[in-house]
């Protein structure tokens, strides 16, 4: 069955404290609007390398196993159509009881948007998804005994919408995969869920490797790559002769970004290393011919104002960039000198305007005239976002 899933996530820079021009958007023509997401994933990694999808937060351990997204689990549970009604209409209940509150307290989802999460949880939930079409339009008795066949117990259902609406859990976890660009990946906690805008980062390298072969041949890095989302995403711009280096700090995120990267059969194109920034990368200084991060940028004073969704679920470690924000950013632009070839690319995400202009202040100036073309690109919201510049 075609999806038209885009979940209108806020950016996390969207905080009332931060900007309230910057929220919830929607890309136009968005890719993944008739993405057949079960088609995208390859099964070819063992079900023994991962665990099922649970209903609490992912123990922080260097052997984590990364979770089976919901729609990848087998239908081995069933209930009647009936008891599906039951849930459903007890789910719409729920989620219309939000009306506008979240909103109001700080700029979560409304009523609106919770109805068509449960729909899409629904989706992922339920073997046969054509069936959610008929739940709460009256039916006659045959119909509503028929068994259907469920990917999770019916009570962990219940549990989960239960969690979505009174504890604000996303439903990117409580389905572990989130779509971004043409691509479904998995999610859990301890990784951030990738945001639309940061697809943008993909375009660029597209664009700058097709203008330039050695680029495209050369070694790329992708510093804190949570999911895996850039990492993928780059690789398969990058083609049959890419190579790339994710890496991270979080031992969650290593784990589940080789899952993605594995489902994407990416092992021959992308290594996964684990550690600070650059310290993984000792071996490559000077050699790489792209550089890639959307690194954390929330001011540490803005993270308790930010929506319940990203600040009580979300990692803390893919989130604050201390005081300013722009801590991990500027110390990322003080070593990209030293690890990008001449010729070498960046692009870097930021928070917005004032940190994009901070930013590139500091690479023309401070980080000792080592770069060309250094400019500030604006997101699919016309939010100034990026910034991209050559090594000298
Ligand atoms: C904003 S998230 C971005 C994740 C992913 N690249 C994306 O765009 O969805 C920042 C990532 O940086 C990682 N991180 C934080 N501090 C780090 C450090 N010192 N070294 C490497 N990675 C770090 C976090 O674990 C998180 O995955």
């Amino acid at each position: 069955m075609m999806k038209a899933r885009c979940l209108l996530r806020a950016p996390y820079s969207s905080s009332p404290l931060v900007s309230s021009t910057l929220h919830r958007f929607c890309k136009p023509g968005n890719k993944f609007a008739s993405q057949n997401h079960t088609l995208a994933f390859s099964s070819s990694v063992s079900s023994s390398s991962v665990s099922p999808i649970s209903s609490s937060p992912s123990p922080l351990s260097s052997h984590h196993k990364p979770q089976v997204p919901l729609f990848l689990r087998p239908p081995i549970y069933s209930a009647t159509l009936s008891d599906l009604t039951n849930f459903f209409n007890w789910g719409k209940t729920l989620a219309s009881s939000v009306g506008s509150s979240f909103e109001q307290i700080d700029n979560g989802p409304d009523a609106t948007l919770l109805l068509r999460e449960l729909k899409w949880f629904l989706d992922d939930a339920v073997e046969d998804s054509s069936l959610i079409l008929h739940l709460g339009t009256p039916q006659n008795e045959r119909f509503l005994s028929m068994e259907v066949r469920l990917r999770a117990g019916l009570d962990q259902i219940y549990q989960l919408w239960k969690q979505r609406i009174e504890e604000r859990r996303p439903l990117q976890y409580i389905v572990g995969c989130e779509h971004w660009r043409d691509l479904v990946l998995s999610v859990e906690e301890g990784v951030l869920i990738p945001r639309p805008e940061t697809e943008k980062i993909v375009d660029l390298v597209e664009d700058v490797v097709g203008k330039c072969g050695v680029l495209r041949e050369g070694l790329w890095v992708d510093l804190g790559t949570g999911s895996g989302a850039l990492a993928v995403g780059i690789a398969r711009v990058l083609g049959k002769s890419g190579k790339l280096i994710a890496t991270d700090l979080s031992p969650v995120a290593v784990a589940v970004a080789r899952y993605n990267v594995e489902r994407y059969g990416l092992q021959g194109s992308i290594e996964v290393r684990q550690g600070s920034w650059f310290d993984p990368l000792m071996d490559l200084e000077g050699e790489l011919a792209g550089m890639v991060s959307n690194p954390p940028y929330i001011p540490s004073k803005d993270i308790s104002g930010l929506q319940a969704e990203v600040g009580k679920h979300e990692p803390g470690l893919a989130l604050d960039g201390g005081v300013e924000g722009m801590d991990h950013l500027i110390y990322l632009c003080m070593r990209t000198s030293t690890m990008l070839k001449p010729g070498g690319f960046f692009a870097f995400e930021t928070n917005g305007e004032k940190q994009c202009n901070l930013l590139a202040h500091y690479l023309e100036n401070a980080a000792g005239s080592n770069f060309r073309d250094v400019s500030i690109v604006s997101d699919f919201a016309g939010i100034l976002r990026f910034v991209t510049g050559y090594r000298k």
